[in-house]
């Protein structure tokens, strides 16, 4: 789930409760190493202790924080939502002034227990049966596109146009506005700040006419939906269902997008694998859990709304934290061989999703459209590899990506 206004680099002095051991100079934005491989940095934070404390602040408008890296830390953490809250992290309705605010994800309880109950059943097995089928040919589409080239770029060819693709049928907006929506996408989430902010107006105003439009004229999407919510025995109000759509198109799109560059750059890099999936596809379910496991894409952030202790470190009340997912997931506490992509790993019960009452809304969605990505892939297209002498690095801090997938078949 991706923080909006991830690029600022924003320093604040560090706090006299923090041990001067502790702290690191560490920018998610723009730390080599995490470029290098974002996985291998939260391995070498992790063995370096319990946490680290950054001055340096992941998002627009945050200040320096905490990380931490276990997952015993994180799970206790997102597990916790009384003393470390969700509100205020995200300041996306506020850049623009505006009032809403993602919903659920910027909501804390009992609040935040309301609209999750209300929006369970959008990704109900009904509904996401009805969504397969389109899921499926959405990918079907995208692939059959690139017939006769003998390369292509996995993020710009498959992995951005397809989950949007899918926000556009949930949301029941018009597929000819897939390229509007990446454009929208693409500013919101990797430009720099003024444009991010440019990037949030359009879709919010996006948004705002088609709410109009649901309003006059109700159909059976999700627009519709969000309308016609009732929260605590009233209709949902304007910011409340813009903050739902807002979320879905936050929700969905980067961190599948994300998932789906780690996931063809791996297969593209490790020829045996691929092959291996290509010779039973049924092992694809499982490998997609064991790589959305050492691939975590998303890390969050909560406030602490009093002192307290978690694995030994003192927090203060106010205190920021970020929690890379793609830390606990690759823990070797709760993983052996946790490096190693192992397609049969069982149990694998990683974080990917989060944990506690904020644990990924859309877990299954994001499992399917990954899925029905490499079924399709791996049956309509020869094998791939990475292009030689490609150039790939990662960025981002809310959500972590590949740059760029370029691969080649024969
Ligand atoms: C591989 C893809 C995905 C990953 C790794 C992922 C990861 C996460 C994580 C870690 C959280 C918890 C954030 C927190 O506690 O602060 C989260 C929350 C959420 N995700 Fe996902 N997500 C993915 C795909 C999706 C999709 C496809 C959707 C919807 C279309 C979605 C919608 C949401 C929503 C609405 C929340 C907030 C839930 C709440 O606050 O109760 N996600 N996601």
């Amino acid at each position: 789930m991706a923080d909006t206004a991830t690029l600022a680099q924003t320093t604040k002095p560090i706090p006299a409760h923090v041990p001067p051991e502790m702290v690191m100079e560490f920018r998610f934005q723009d730390d080599a190493e995490f470029q290098r491989d974002p996985y291998a940095r939260f391995d070498a934070l992790r063995a370096r202790g319990r946490a680290i404390y950054t001055p340096f602040a992941r998002g627009v408008g945050g200040t320096g924080g905490w990380v931490f890296t276990h997952a015993e830390d994180i799970r206790t953490i997102m597990q916790d939502p009384e003393t470390f809250r969700s509100s205020g992290v995200r300041k996306t309705g506020q850049v623009i002034g505006d009032n809403w605010v993602l919903i659920p994800t910027d909501l804390d309880p009992p609040e935040h227990g309301k609209f999750r109950t209300l929006m369970n059943p959008i990704f109900s097995p009904k509904r996401m049966a009805l969504l397969e089928e389109r899921v499926r040919s959405l990918a079907v589409e995208l692939i059959e596109k690139m017939k006769g080239r003998s390369s292509c770029e996995v993020i710009a060819d498959f992995a951005r146009p397809f989950p949007v693709g899918i926000f556009l049928e949930m949301l029941g907006l018009p597929a000819d506005q897939i390229d509007r929506l990446v454009e929208i996408e693409e500013t919101i989430l990797h430009t720099p700040h003024h444009e991010q902010v440019n990037g949030i107006r359009a879709l919010r105003d996006y948004l705002a006419v088609e709410i109009e439009a649901r309003r006059k004229v109700p159909t059976d999407d999700l627009i519709t939906f969000a309308i016609n919510s009732q929260v605590d025995g009233r209709p949902a109000n304007d910011d409340e269902v813009m903050g739902m759509c807002f979320m879905l198109f936050l929700g969905g799109l980067d961190t599948v997008t994300s998932t789906l560059s780690y996931v063809f750059h791996y297969l593209a890099t490790n020829p045996d694998q691929q092959a291996k999936l290509r010779a039973d596809l049924s092992l694809i379910p499982d490998a997609v859990e064991e790589l959305i496991r050492t691939h975590a894409v998303v890390t969050t952030g909560r406030i602490a709304t009093r002192d307290v202790t978690v694995g030994g470190v003192f927090i203060k009340a106010g205190d920021y934290i970020s929690m890379p997912m793609g830390g606990a997931s690759r823990d070797p506490a709760e993983f052996e061989r946790p490096t190693e992509v192992i397609f049969e790993r069982s149990p694998n019960r990683h974080s990917a999703f989060g944990y506690g009452p904020h644990r990924c809304i859309g877990s299954h969605l994001a499992r399917r459209e990954t899925v029905i990505a490499l079924e399709e892939w791996l049956t309509r297209a020869p094998p791939f590899r990475l292009q030689p002498g490609a150039k790939i690095s990662s960025t981002g801090s809310g959500v972590v990506s590949l740059n760029q997938v370029p691969i080649v078949w024969s």
